[in-house]
């Protein structure tokens, strides 16, 4: 019952939601699309001619903004544990970004491209304990810099989800020693009640952590 009435909630919530609706007017899959368009508004972290690697990409927000950006120019790889409708200029894995294959999987497709910017607005399902929460949203976010800092060209550029908890402060330690400026938005369309603010890291210098 507490479930159905959860789903309720989220329902009502949506509907109401003005960033839910200019998606869809604006033909977006997603309304995390106006996160990172506002990230990019500010801190520009796009680079024109280089590789895009956009994981938790589902349904495609994101994907779709960063296609735009490239306009035919160059490639994106978008990764889901979920499955996600193709995308025109768009190459998706399906799998578990936890799982060494998938990240492995990763890295052959990448096959030594260029990559300007890393992408990641993994998320685990919330329980709302955040003593179970927080652990597996910060090794989401490890793992998307590990993957960062493997292949990001010099000055590449990395963006992701990260929830304000235990971890936070030594992770900005490590994002701090290998990219030139790091900071942390809360985009207006990130909703206010959520502990989850974007790290965004540019000019990555290598791997001084
Ligand atoms: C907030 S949604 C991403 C929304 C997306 N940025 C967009 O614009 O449409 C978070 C995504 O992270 C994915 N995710 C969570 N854990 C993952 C994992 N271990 N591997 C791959 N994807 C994962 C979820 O399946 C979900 O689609």
């Amino acid at each position: 019952m507490a479930n159905r009435a959860g789903q309720r909630r989220w329902l009502q919530r949506q509907e109401k939601d003005e960033y839910v609706k200019r998606a869809k007017v604006d033909g977006y899959r997603s309304r995390a699309v106006y996160k990172l368009e506002e990230i990019n508004e500010r801190d520009r972290v796009h680079i024109r001619g280089k590789m895009i690697i956009d994981l938790g990409a589902a349904p495609g927000g994101w994907s779709q903004l960063a296609a735009k950006w490239c306009q035919h120019k160059s490639d994106i790889i978008a990764l889901d544990i979920l499955p996600m409708d193709n995308l025109a200029d768009v190459e998706i894995i399906q799998g578990n970004f936890t799982d060494n294959n998938v990240f492995e999987q990763l890295i052959r497709c990448i096959n030594g491209r260029e990559v300007g910017l890393v992408l990641s607005d993994m998320a685990p399902n919330i329980s709302g304990v955040s003593s179970v929460d927080q652990p597996k949203s910060m090794y989401l976010a490890e793992l998307a810099l590990d993957l960062a800092r493997q292949v990001l060209s010099k000055n590449g550029n990395f963006v992701t989800k990260l929830f304000q908890g235990e971890g936070f402060d030594e992770y900005m330690r490590v994002a701090r020693a290998c990219f030139a400026s790091v900071k942390t938005r809360k985009p207006q369309a990130s909703r206010p009640q959520s502990r989850e603010v974007y790290l965004v890291a540019k000019g990555y210098c290598g791997n001084a952590a």
